[in-house]
């Protein structure tokens, strides 16, 4: 590829590479991508997101490199967004190298980080879920749940969910994309009623507020809770009382400590961190009684190996754009005369 163009991967392309590889083989494996960099964890550099906090939401920047190639997400989350017709959670990214600064790829990632976050969700849940799992309850039926279902389905094999949103036509919309995909799957009243028999609990609300999704009495023992949407300062879904009978895992503590269900408890507060479990460093689930929590918030090890994954599938793929974004002085020196010279044909 010529050094001045930069393959761009917009919504339409990322929608057409998905489908033509198939949903539920991506997230098989983006989950083996996200699992090999989480077991090379100590290659990366690693800084909490650097996080732009409004009344209405966040935008963030999340950058990561292997000492190779540098990545970044530029992400929002809005949960007011949707009341005006606009989504929750947009995304894009970049990688680069690291030896030029030069970018080599850009792209959408809205439906990248649905596809990452439920992969990465499953990957923990293949460490920490009872092995005999076969019923998810999932509670908030926005714009992810779908994404954890299917990769729940493909990478651990559960196929029976329940589902239950505080708006019943989320639950609606969900049950109608999902039901060719072989799910059994039950509409629930309550979020009580909905975690009923499940052996994992998927929490995937949006609020800016300290909620209570999960109340203590509403987990039993041996549950694996799989937290995505607490994931800022304010913004959690679980009482604390739970958060104290769990085992926590976490991707990036100083992150999770600012953003995560675990701001509610001490700064000392035990968590194990997730690529320790998949590189054997810390015991994943050590009893069939352990209630596990997976107390997601999206680190950017994740992201970049999403865009690690789509790099490699772009050799495959002609659904990309060549985007003019580099100068390309004859004389890289001389920048000034390439634009008067530009007098002659501009
Ligand atoms: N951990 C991560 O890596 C990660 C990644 C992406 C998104 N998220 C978070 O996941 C959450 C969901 O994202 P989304 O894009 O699906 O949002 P969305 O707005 O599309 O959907 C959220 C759903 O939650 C429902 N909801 C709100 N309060 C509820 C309650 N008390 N009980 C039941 N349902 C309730 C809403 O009605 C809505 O249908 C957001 O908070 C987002 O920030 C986390």
């Amino acid at each position: 590829m010529p050094l001045n163009t930069v393959p761009f991967v917009s919504v339409d392309h990322m929608m057409r590479i998905v489908l033509d590889i198939g949903v539920e083989r991506v997230l098989v494996e983006l989950a083996d991508y996200v699992e090999d960099d989480f077991r090379r964890w100590d290659c990366f550099d690693k800084t909490p997101r650097v996080a732009s906090h409004s009344r209405e939401g966040v935008i963030e920047l999340m950058p990561t490199s292997d000492g190779e190639v540098y990545g970044f997400k530029y992400v929002n989350g809005h949960p007011s967004n949707m009341q005006r017709g606009l989504q929750t959670v947009t995304a894009f990214g970049v990688l680069a190298a690291v030896d030029s600064g030069y970018p080599l790829m850009l792209s959408e990632m809205t439906l990248l980080t649905a596809l990452r976050t439920a992969a990465t969700s499953a990957v923990a849940a293949r460490h920490l879920a009872p092995a005999d799992a076969h019923r998810m309850a999932i509670i908030g039926n926005g714009a992810q749940a779908e994404f954890q279902a299917l990769a729940f389905k493909a990478i651990l094999g559960i196929t029976e969910i329940s589902l239950y949103d505080i708006d019943p036509a989320a639950t609606r919309k969900c049950v109608g994309n999902l039901r060719s995909h072989g799910f059994d799957i039950r509409v629930a009243n309550s979020a009580e009623e909905a975690v009923q028999g499940a052996q994992i609990v998927t929490t995937v609300t949006a609020d800016k507020q300290y909620a209570t999704i999960l109340t203590d009495n509403m987990i039993g023992s041996g549950v694996h809770i799989n937290a995505i949407g607490g994931d800022c300062p304010g913004k959690t879904e679980l009482h604390r009382d739970i958060l104290l009978r769990s085992s926590i895992f976490v991707e990036f503590t100083p992150q999770t400590r600012i953003e995560g269900e675990i701001q509610q408890l001490a700064p000392d507060h035990p968590v194990s961190e997730l690529w320790e479990v998949i590189a054997g460093r810390a015991e994943g689930r050590t009893s069939p009684d352990q209630i596990t929590l997976f107390d997601s918030v999206g680190f950017a090890i994740e992201d970049f190996a999403a865009l690690r994954y789509l790099r490699d599938r772009l050799a495959d793929t002609r659904h990309f754009v060549e985007l003019d974004m580099i100068a390309d002085p004859d004389d890289p020196r001389d920048l000034f005369g390439m634009l008067m010279r530009a007098r002659e044909y501009c």
